[in-house]
């Protein structure tokens, strides 16, 4: 499996890994908004042999944070790993791959995202492996009414 950068040609197939694994989906244009503005920050896991996208995290800057005396901040709009290839860690250097080039790139204070309060898999991936911690609930902050926690890691 290989993991890299994220183009232009990639977002067919992350979208098609999108709508296979969550029920938040996004029209095409935002993922190409993602990868035309902050090319550095969205990566794919991709198999060596079918050649398909099998992961993907698709990150941005808020674009909040961009205001004059607003520390800068990464977001991660949505990640995702295809079944048959969970628990290989793939996850973990997606994230890890985009936190490390809002740094780098972008000089981001800190890196934040949603998740579903219900969402076990991804919360042990951002507060057990990736030291993310919750900042704040947001109440019915998806479309079928579940909660968000908002998290948080210094970068
Ligand atoms: N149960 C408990 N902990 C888990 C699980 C699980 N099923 N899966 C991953 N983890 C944790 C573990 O702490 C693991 O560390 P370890 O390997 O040392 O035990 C750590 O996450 C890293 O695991 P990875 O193998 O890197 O994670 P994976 O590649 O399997 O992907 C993901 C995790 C993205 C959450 C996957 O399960 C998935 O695609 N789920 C459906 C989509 C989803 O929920 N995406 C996140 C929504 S929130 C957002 O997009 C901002």
């Amino acid at each position: 499996i290989q993991i890299r950068q994220a183009l232009i040609e990639d977002f067919t197939g992350i979208q098609n890994c999108n709508l296979h694994n969550l029920p938040e989906n996004y029209q095409l244009k935002y993922y190409l908004y993602h990868a035309l503005t902050w090319p550095q920050l969205s990566f794919v896991a991709i198999d060596s042999s079918s050649k398909r996208i099998v992961g993907y995290v698709l990150a941005k800057i808020d674009e909040d944070s961009e205001k004059p005396n607003t520390p800068i901040s990464g977001h991660i709009t949505s990640i995702s790993v295809m079944r048959s290839y969970r628990k290989l860690g793939l996850a973990k250097k997606l994230m890890k791959l985009s936190q490390y080039n809002m740094k780098a790139i972008y000089n981001a204070a800190f890196v934040s995202l949603h998740v579903r309060v219900g969402n076990q898999a991804a919360i042990a991936l951002y507060q057990k492996s990736l030291s993310f911690s919750v900042d704040h609930v947001e109440k019915k902050y998806y479309a079928d009414g579940e909660d968000a926690y908002s998290m948080k890691l210094i970068l």
